[in-house]
């Protein structure tokens, strides 16, 4: 930290947030001068009752929603381009990314694509991409169904090359949503084991972003009360489901995401690989991977692991506590503690350290990670502690 530097932060996101609060999504549309949105989501979820409903209180406004659901759990570039055919042959003005991450990244890709003539992989952020955006992106709310990813504040979207499989990541502030309208009472009815992992997820966010190298006191900030909110509601929003348990999950998703604008680490590169590879979902890859990377951590900010165990209140409040508060809680959420539950063998472990190492994500961890240390984290997850 140096108070003498110079630092950017971003917070400019407009969220309104509540029960029920998406009913006000049509009036919010109609006061932006907007008729015609194209709602994005998955084949699963446009089946279900909450996406009438939701289409009926934008039709109940006087508006014309137009559906597109063609897309695949990892996206993949054909999605995105049929919904730009649809946005216009629809003579669309808007678009709405209702679900979790897969409908946010396929409703922010055609977002970008919309207006921009460009192949959709020219904004890869890898090759400086960014700088071809430049063309009118049309009005983009996010709607989230889970309480996990926080994508819904995100800035990025990644899409899969069709043939390849390749996943590229597409960046640009100006891909942040311009509203986002988070409605705890839409994850009521979510299986419990999909609370439980998007849950996790969320937590991984915070204390990742807390942990991370970096000077941003206003994400630490966001990052320690993201902790709390989840520590006092993940286990009854999975197993006794409440709004009340409901909405601090997602204000904590929608707080995670926020504070990871500081950086995640080594958790988030040990658990891509295993999604990439093992089609693993993201939070069981990071419930599994957490107190396993954490454990890797805990020398180089010993103090910074008391703070959290003090934060949060634990009767241990020793560095070693706050881990032991991540397996049990893994536990009473009845996660999984191996990789060896999911069917990962030793001889995988070379594999997934070499592209582990290639993540970006432990470039912002408190500690160096080598590609030796990637296969040693991997090795204590293999069979877990108990
Ligand atoms: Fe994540």
């Amino acid at each position: 930290m140096n108070w003498n530097e110079h630092y950017n932060y971003h917070f400019p996101t407009e969220i309104f947030f509540g029960p029920g609060i998406v009913e006000k999504l049509g009036e919010h549309l109609k006061n932006q001068g907007l008729k015609n949105p194209l709602l994005v989501t998955d084949e699963g979820l446009s089946k279900l009752p909450l996406f009438s409903k939701i289409f009926k209180t934008l039709e109940k406004e006087g508006l014309k929603p137009v559906g597109h659901h063609e897309i695949h759990k990892n996206p993949i570039k054909s999605d995105v381009l049929s919904g730009v055919k649809n946005y216009h042959d629809q003579k669309c003005d808007s678009i709405i990314g209702l679900g979790g991450g897969a409908s946010m990244d396929v409703a922010r890709a055609i977002a970008l694509k919309a207006y921009h003539e460009r192949d959709l992989f020219d904004f890869e952020d890898s090759i400086g991409g960014d700088k071809h955006v430049t063309e009118n992106i049309p009005y983009f709310v996010t709607i989230p169904t889970t309480s996990g990813t926080g994508s819904e504040v995100g800035r990025s979207t990644v899409i899969s090359d069709n043939e390849t499989k390749e996943k590229k990541i597409l960046f640009s502030p100006r891909l942040m949503a311009k509203a986002v309208f988070a409605d705890p009472e839409l994850t009521l009815d979510l299986p419990f084991h999909v609370t439980a992992a998007t849950g996790m997820d969320a937590l991984t966010h915070n204390i990742e972003a807390f942990l991370a190298k970096g000077f941003n006191p206003l994400c630490d900030g966001l990052a320690l009360e993201g902790i709390k909110l989840i520590k006092e509601s993940l286990e009854e929003a999975t197993h006794r489901p409440s709004l009340e348990a409901q909405s601090k999950m997602m204000m904590a998703a929608l707080i995670g995401a926020t504070a990871f604008q500081k950086g995640l680490g080594v958790v988030h590169s040990t658990a891509h690989p295993l999604s990439t590879v093992f089609d693993l979902h993201h939070g069981l890859a990071n419930a599994i991977m957490l107190k396993y990377g954490l454990e890797f951590n805990l020398n180089s900010c010993k103090e910074k692991f008391e703070f959290l165990s003090k934060h949060i209140q634990l009767e241990d409040s020793s560095s070693g506590g706050f881990i032991n508060f991540i397996s049990e809680l893994n536990q009473k959420l009845g996660l999984p503690h191996s990789l060896s539950s999911q069917g990962i063998k030793e001889n995988d472990i070379e594999k997934l350290a070499a592209l582990a190492h290639k993540d970006v994500c432990h470039q912002s961890n408190p500690k160096t990670v080598t590609e030796f240390d990637f296969r040693i984290i991997y090795k204590n997850a293999l069979h877990g502690e108990k």
